[in-house]
């Protein structure tokens, strides 16, 4: 006898319904500061997706590590401890942490010796990039030129109430470009996805707006702004632009807090060998600062309705497809 269900078509199970928001925390880079605002001996304190965070310069190599805030033994914020040679030192019972916990006063041989490191650290453009986990897929993101062809500049760290990926979708929202930036597009976007943790879109727009920085801009482009927009693994929006001839370099790190996000850029220009960019550097990052600061005002406290879809801005629509099929980082295994 043949059951029913063996003629029954077969059902297609999707393994992952793809989520009605992005992750919560992606496995990506994160810009945790400056690198001078480290200094060696130095240990500073964030949160990343809620979990406080403490990052030290060894004073030995120099090397930054980062680790979760309290000392494994009775939880003390290891914010308030010293660094000693490349380690930091727990102020109660002195412990000592690598990237890991090295040594236990009175105790020999470690009995943690064995576990993974949570974070994993680099530095790159004078910026201190962190990653969740000790296996990051690559190095982090850089531009479409050599890092030392370009001088770069640290923005000021601004901190919003929303969810970490609407400033990231904001980045690839055609619409706004006019409301908010008073910029027209000038052509169609061409949106490309260069690999499974990239999203890239090119357009060109004009200035419509009448603001100092809007006429700047306009005198500066000759009236066509060409920009390169790449979402990287997620958190990391990298900006190249054409303005006239003028090429200008923007990085952005989205880095989930307990209380919203906070926004970290930096600025770069091409180095000239008359030392001009020293001057359009400045330039460079007042004109994407002052972009920039019109988006804070409409995004703080903006919550994105579930299975958000625009239906009118194809760009911004395939953007938050994208981030909604990112991976949530996983908290490796103990070994
Ligand atoms: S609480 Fe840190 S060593 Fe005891
Ligand atoms: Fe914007």
């Amino acid at each position: 006898m043949i059951t029913s269900s063996r003629l029954d078509p077969p059902v297609l199970v999707q393994p992952h319904a793809r989520p009605s928001r992005p992750p919560a925390l992606v496995p990506c880079w994160y810009i945790a500061c400056a690198s001078d605002t480290l200094r060696r001996g130095g240990v500073i304190r964030f949160d990343l997706g809620g979990e406080p965070i403490v990052l030290f310069r060894g004073r030995d190599t120099g090397v930054v590590r980062a680790l979760p805030a309290h000392c494994l033994h009775q939880g003390v914020d290891l914010a308030h401890g010293d660094v000693v040679g490349d380690c930091l030192r727990c102020p109660l019972h002195h412990w000592e942490y690598g990237d890991r916990c090295e040594r236990i006063p009175g105790v020999e041989g470690m009995p943690v010796r064995g576990r993974k490191p949570r974070f994993t650290t680099a530095e790159r453009f004078g910026m201190v990039f962190l990653h969740p986990g000790s296996d990051p897929a690559g190095p982090p993101p850089g531009f479409s030129v050599a890092d030392s062809e370009l001088y770069v500049v640290p923005g000021r760290p601004v901190e919003i109430d929303c969810p970490w990926y609407v400033p990231v979708a904001n980045a690839f929202d055609m619409t706004h470009l006019e409301t908010v930036h008073r910029r027209k597009l000038a052509s169609a976007p061409v949106i490309t996805n260069p690999d499974p943790l990239s999203f890239n879109v090119r357009y060109s727009t004009r200035v419509i707006g009448d603001g100092w920085s809007d006429r700047t801009m306009r005198f500066l482009s000759g009236d066509e702004i060409r920009v390169n927009v790449t979402c990287a693994g997620g958190t990391m929006v990298v900006v190249e632009s054409l303005v006239g001839r003028r090429r200008g370099f923007l990085m952005v790190s989205l880095r989930p807090t307990r209380t919203g996000v906070s926004i970290v850029p930096f600025f770069g220009v091409p180095r000239t060998a008359t030392g001009s960019h020293l001057l359009s550097a400045r330039v460079s990052a007042m004109l994407f600062s002052a972009f920039l600061r019109r988006d804070v005002k409409p995004l703080r406290g903006i919550r994105f309705p579930a299975n958000y879809v625009d239906g009118r801005d194809s760009t911004i629509d395939a953007c938050y497809r994208f981030l909604c099929q990112l991976p949530e980082h996983q908290q490796e295994e103990i070994a």
